[in-house]
């Protein structure tokens, strides 16, 4: 038995619930931007993918919040307002460190000192880098597309790769191809679950 339902009939928790739950492994953007004060900001959204190679584009959707005192997150504003960030990706040993980023802070608080991340300047951007990710990319906004004016309505953070940062341990020996082993990346299904991608779950076609 299918169980065939509008969109239109369901809450907002019920759509929310079933796309993280149906859509997954999500892989994670892990975004580091810097605000107007120059506090540094870190936080990860599972809504993200490439959507192109050459320009180098990445989309990640930081959403409106059902805060009515903050609807924006602080990764919102701040690439709102300065226009950059880093986008690195979550390898299963950060995965700890990363949850600890995803919790709702003021903005005045630095998530690489609650996270205990260690943050290294970028060579283009503002905001700053997360040294242990084993790949991070220097981007600048291209635009931001907001979605709707309700709580869950993502922002589309559209976002052009300006540089490249990739721990040379993550390549396959001799060469530049990234091995899916040694990045060791995890990825976000519903709820509290996570994948991790690498050993079995790692197959060839
Ligand atoms: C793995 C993971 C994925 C997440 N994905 C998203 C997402 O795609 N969009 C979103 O708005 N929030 C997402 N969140 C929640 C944000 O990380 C959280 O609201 C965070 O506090 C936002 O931080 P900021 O206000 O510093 O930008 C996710 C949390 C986790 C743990």
């Amino acid at each position: 038995m299918t169980h065939s339902v509008l969109a239109s009939d369901l809450s907002p928790k019920e759509k929310y619930f079933y796309l993280i739950g149906g859509i997954g492994p999500r892989p994670i953007a892990f975004v580091s931007t810097i605000s107007r004060d120059e506090i540094p900001n870190l936080a990860p959204f599972s809504f993200f993918n490439a959507f192109s190679s050459n320009p180098p584009v990445v989309i990640f959707s930081p959403a409106r919040s059902s805060n009515p005192e903050k609807p924006f997150k602080d990764t919102y504003t701040n690439l709102v307002e300065t226009k950059e960030c880093v986008v690195q990706m979550v390898s299963y040993e950060m995965r700890e460190q990363m949850k600890l980023c995803a919790q709702d802070l003021d903005a005045d608080i630095n998530e690489f000192d609650i996270s205990g991340l260690t943050q290294i300047p970028s060579d283009i951007v503002k905001a700053p880098r997360v040294k242990e990710s084993p790949f991070q990319m220097e981007c600048k906004l291209l635009e931001m597309k907001q979605l709707g004016d309700q709580p869950g309505a993502g922002n589309l953070a559209i976002c052009e790769v300006l540089k490249f940062h990739v721990d040379e341990s993550v390549f396959k020996p001799g060469s530049q191809r990234i091995d899916p082993q040694a990045i060791d990346l995890i990825g976000r299904n519903g709820e509290h679950y996570y994948t991790r991608a690498s050993g079995d779950a790692i197959f060839e076609i």
